[in-house]
């Protein structure tokens, strides 16, 4: 949530803080801004809504320097708003800061600050830290960070700049990324790297409580007692183009389209060539250890949380095990009961939500084996827990999660293989049987790629109703939470999951003429039973969606309209069914003609409780 940059050089800071801010705005576009120092002082340009509306009011008024920060932000304290925008400053302006984050106890230092005269101009947590700063300068800026990050608590990446050292820009992060990439006289500072991609790959990943001063030809990193820390240069390795759009009208199409890759990439290094095992170079498990696990608990957010349910039904059945799945928000707040037989598992695309972090954090305290399974390379979680599978989905920029949902079902797949085979719960056949159908998923993809028109139209046709019901029972249940979440999140509509027996103890009052229900019948052992609650909704008059196998010569009966995926092994099924889904939403999106990649109130990273 929020995206932050800071430039310190020989060149004009505004432009690279730009084309930065355009790199970040899928943290969140409630509102831009940047502040410059020209030598002699500070000026700040922001403005409520997108970087657009920033851009156009620098054509009228050009920030000139070469040190400077900036700022797009997802409201949380204080609604979206000019004077809520950052940077913001003290009572003087002569103290300027860009906050990712919450600063908890913001309320109290702000009653206080009052007291001594200061006076705010915004409603958020951030604007206390401007003016603590005012507060505790006393000719020395790292002095004064450094008592500021004394009087504030919660979770934040921070950046500041004072108009009486034009020399450097101090940051410093507690829960929440930022980065400093290393240039040749110039150094640059971002919360995520497709910010800084196209100007170095050389970066130093700040962990929490690490404080850096930049300079433009120096960093500077210590922690917060003033102890210095040698950092390691962390070399980014993927191509700056994985961030742009290639030709697609919207990221979230162009990472629909990708997915044959990143399946593919996330699977190759780990099935045994000749299919027999499921291979983690990075986990390090014996036999033992994992015959020990009594317990696992997969702990998520949102889609991810989604990729968790699968990877429940995965391990039980194939490495009989117990698995709960826990939504990350709740987790830490449910006394789990949790011992050193405990694996809990992670799942977290960006690896910085906040809850998921959190979760994991107690975790670990409360004695469980960790592991994390992110796309993230160097992310908190990645490096907070004690195991990590990286899935490889490359850059995910769109708010709505496809690429990085496939690789993590692919993961958990692999995953549940790989402790079935330590535990010996999975005969050869069965695991041979899985892998080879693994290998298939990146062409089934594919296949289904290939023809999306049907699924457009539908989308056409019933993208303006207001409810849509997704039904279906085991790994279907599964997809239909996932679908239902992509439709809500890009296209508004209103969509409710159930689990296609549930329906008649309540939900099935709400099925009346015309009203969508999309029902996904992939998974044979409780087939017939599907058919019988597709009938209960067909009898209330719905608009049945039937999603299939190829080879189902039944469902053309029961449903309006179907759209078949290719045959796989019901296990794998998921990560094909979904694939309609996403794209329904998609089409859908478009059709409203809503803003398909930022869609409202949403940000892509969610670090903040
Ligand atoms: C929905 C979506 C979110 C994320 C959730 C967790 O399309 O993207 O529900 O899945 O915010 O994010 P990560 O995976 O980064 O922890």
């Amino acid at each position: 949530m929020c995206g932050i940059v800071g430039y310190i050089g020989p060149k004009q800071a505004s432009t690279f803080l730009i084309d930065g801010l355009s790199k970040l705005e899928y943290r969140g576009y409630d509102s831009a801004g940047i502040a410059v120092h020209d030598g002699n002082q500070i000026t700040i340009e922001k403005t409520i809504g997108r970087l657009a509306n920033l851009e156009k009011k620098l054509d009228k008024h050009q920030l000139q320097g070469s040190l400077g920060i900036g700022h797009t932000r997802w409201a949380t304290h204080g609604r979206p708003s000019d004077v809520n925008s950052h940077p913001h400053s003290d009572c003087t302006g002569n103290f300027v800061v860009v906050h990712n984050g919450i600063i908890e106890n913001y309320m109290y230092l702000k009653e206080q600050l009052i007291a001594k005269g200061h006076i705010f101009t915004s409603e958020t947590d951030t604007e206390v830290v401007a003016h603590l700063l005012e507060e505790h300068y006393d000719g020395d800026f790292e002095v004064a960070v450094k008592k500021v990050l004394d009087d504030i608590s919660g979770s934040y990446a921070l950046v500041f700049m004072t108009k009486f050292e034009p020399g450097k820009i101090i940051c410093t992060k507690q829960d929440n990324p930022l980065v400093i990439g290393l240039g040749e006289g110039e150094n640059f500072i971002a919360s995520d790297i497709p910010a800084i991609i196209n100007h170095t790959r050389r970066t130093y990943i700040l962990s929490d409580g690490e404080m850096a001063v930049v300079t433009k030809d120096s960093v500077w990193v210590t922690n917060r007692q003033g102890v210095p820390i040698t950092k390691k240069v962390f070399e980014v390795h993927w191509d700056a183009e994985a961030a742009e759009k290639g030709g697609y009208e919207h990221f979230m199409s162009k990472e629909i389209y990708e997915q044959p890759k990143a399946v593919r990439e996330t699977m190759t290094s780990r099935l045994a060539k000749d299919n027999s095992h499921v291979t983690f170079e990075e986990l390090k498990w014996s036999k033992g250890e994992m015959a020990a696990i009594t317990k696992v608990m997969i702990v998520a957010c949102g889609t991810a949380y989604h990729a968790g349910i699968v990877g429940k039904y995965y391990i039980e059945s194939l490495a009989r095990i117990p698995v709960e799945v826990d939504v990350a928000s709740e987790f830490r707040y449910r006394s789990p009961l949790v011992d050193e037989n405990t694996l809990a598992i992670v799942i977290s695309q960006s690896g910085e939500t906040l809850d998921t972090l959190a979760a994991l954090k107690e975790a670990k305290r409360l004695g469980a084996k960790t592991m994390a399974i992110t796309n993230v390379v160097g992310s908190s979680i990645s490096r907070e827990a004690d195991q990590v599978v990286y899935t490889w989905a490359g850059p995910e920029i769109a708010v709505a999660s496809t690429k990085a949902y496939t690789t993590q079902l692919i993961s958990m797949a692999m995953l549940a293989i790989y402790m079935a085979g330590l535990r010996e719960t999975i005969t050869a056949e069965r695991s041979q049987e899985l892998i080879s159908g693994l290998r298939n998923v990146p062409a089934q993809i594919h296949e289904i790629l290939e023809d999306v028109e049907p699924i457009k139209t539908f989308a056409q046709q019933y993208g303006f109703n207001e409810d849509v019901f997704f039904i279906g029972r085991s790994l279907d249940y599964a997809v239909a939470l996932e679908g239902a979440l992509k439709l809500k999140e890009i296209s508004y509509i209103h969509a409710e999951a159930y689990a296609a027996g549930e329906l008649k103890h309540g939900t099935l009052a709400l099925i009346t003429e015309g009203v969508p229900v999309i029902a996904l019948a992939t998974q044979h052992d409780v087939y017939e039973k599907t058919l019988s609650n597709i009938k209960e909704v067909k009898a209330r008059d719905a608009v049945v969606i039937g999603i299939a196998q190829q080879g189902d010569d039944q469902i053309k009966k029961y449903v309006d309209h179907t759209i078949f995926i290719p045959a796989a092994d019901k296990f794998l099924a998921p990560i094909l069914a979904v694939i309609p889904l996403q794209l329904l939403s998609y089409y859908a999106a478009v059709t409203r003609g809503c803003d398909v990649d930022k869609p409202r109130n949403l940000a892509k990273s969610v670090t903040v409780e």
